[in-house]
């Protein structure tokens, strides 16, 4: 059996549909519980939170996950990565009120993020000083607040940022999900994995 995990959320709804056109059947438990497998018990899914897919698959708790680039990029995990599914897709961008936010008269501009080395990299690249706030959530409340200049984090419909008066003022990268692996499982169920990359290769979104 393969083990996969999946990232809990809107992530999770596109994967499973994905797997679902590829002919594996699965039944998502309506109860707490963390894992089930596919009709025909080929697969096992784990649920975990999209930033700890990485880590279960490092560990070989799990042998496959699907991740973000955005996630990816932020933790850089040692990693295969397989295929990009093209589902989840997303912008990584710099927002703030106006495109003023990056011009401060004081030499340090306030960045909110959970994205702490995505943050880091972009602005030290910019050559522009920046005290990085890290939050976990609701990030666009920041500089609502006026405790952060602008923000880095990722817009899908972007309805966050309009209803929180913010602004795209410069995209980073775009992001979608990957399929990854750890390197053991990769040589010791290869004939499965290259079986499921191809059955997902066919399946993705145009
Ligand atoms: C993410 C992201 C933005 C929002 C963008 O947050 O951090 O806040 O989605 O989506 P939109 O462009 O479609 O509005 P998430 O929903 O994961 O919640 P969080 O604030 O708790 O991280």
């Amino acid at each position: 059996m393969i083990t996969i995990a999946l990232p809990k959320g809107r992530l999770m709804d596109e994967s499973l549909e994905i797997f679902k056109k590829a002919g594996i059947e699965v039944d998502v438990p309506s109860s707490r519980k963390l894992f089930f497998t596919d009709k025909d018990k080929n697969y096992r899914f784990l649920i975990v939170r999209a930033q700890d897919v990485a880590t279960y698959v490092e560990y070989a708790a799990a042998d496959l996950g699907i991740v973000g680039r955005d996630v990816l990029n932020e933790t850089e995990p040692d990693l295969f990565e397989l295929l990009d599914l093209g589902i989840g897709y997303c912008k990584m961008v710099v927002a703030g009120k106006s495109s003023d936010c990056l011009t401060k008269k004081t030499d340090t501009i306030k960045v909110a993020t959970k994205f702490v080395n995505i943050a880091k990299n972009h602005f030290l690249k910019k050559g522009l000083n920046v005290e990085i706030i890290k939050l976990y959530g609701s990030i666009e409340l920041a500089p609502v607040l006026g405790i952060a200049d602008c923000i880095v984090d990722i817009v899908s419909t972007g309805r966050t940022l309009k209803e929180n008066g913010l602004e795209v003022i410069e995209e980073i990268f775009e992001s979608t999900a990957f399929l990854i692996s750890n390197r053991i499982s990769y040589y010791a169920k290869n004939k499965q994995i290259v079986k499921l990359v191809n059955l997902l290769e066919n399946e993705r979104p145009d």
